[in-house]
């Protein structure tokens, strides 16, 4: 099966990127990266990404202007790519529901909580503040109403009394890495599908298991 090509999206430190990243290079996913976009000039993604002698693409919104001009200016240079796939990376911008139009189905996004719970930003901060014992990280396709869309994967931990939003965070990045890597390499291997909300294809996956 030939390689699936791919877009990875990332705005800051880019621990995801780099996962995925890795993982294609040593053939655990069936891809490779085509370009990264990032929207924040100066990110350390920006250049991790060079590093790897990957195209990357600085979309700053700021300059950019209106969202509209934002998301053309991307679909314009990822156009060249004809991507099978965009994985939004920590990637912090919500995306209108005409960019996703064009690629449907394709876009794969990471968030640090169980959807549908904690939705939006500093989702591990509500997870402490709400008090729950179980925290985690979900892998979906992406939809445009945010943070939602049909799940692919999820990666449980426990939640400790004496936890902030930092540890939290800290320990439920262990789990995203592998669970965006399996998410993704099944993606690759053509083994998803969605029928309504639900993802099937992901049998056999624990979501308990440390690995
Ligand atoms: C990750 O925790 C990711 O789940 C989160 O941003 C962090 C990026 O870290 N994404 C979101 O909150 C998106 N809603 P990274 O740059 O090290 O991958």
């Amino acid at each position: 099966m030939p390689k699936k090509k791919i877009v990875l999206f990332a705005s800051g430190r880019g621990s995801n990127a780099i996962a995925l990243h890795d993982a294609m290079v040593q053939g655990v996913i069936n891809g490779e990266v085509q370009a990264l976009v990032c929207d924040i000039p100066g990110a350390p993604v920006l250049e991790t990404a060079a590093s790897w002698g990957v195209p990357v693409i600085l979309a700053d919104r700021k300059k950019l202007g209106s969202k509209a001009a934002f998301e053309e200016f991307i679909l314009k240079a990822i156009e060249p790519y004809q991507a099978d796939l965009l994985c939004l990376a920590g990637f912090m911008r919500l995306l209108s529901g005409d960019f996703i139009s064009h690629y449907a189905d394709k876009i794969i996004n990471i968030h640090p909580a169980l959807l549908p719970s904690f939705r939006g930003l500093h989702a591990q901060g509500q997870a402490v503040a709400a008090g729950v014992k179980i925290a985690g990280c979900t892998v979906h396709f992406v939809v445009p109403d945010m943070d939602a869309g049909p799940i692919i994967l999820q990666s449980a931990v426990p939640v400790c009394e004496d936890d902030t939003e930092d540890t939290l965070a800290a320990r439920i990045l262990t789990r995203e890495h592998p669970t965006f890597v399996k998410a993704v390499s099944l993606f690759c291997d053509d083994k998803l599908s969605i029928d309504g909300n639900v993802v099937k294809g992901t049998t056999g996956w624990d979501p308990f298991k440390i690995i």
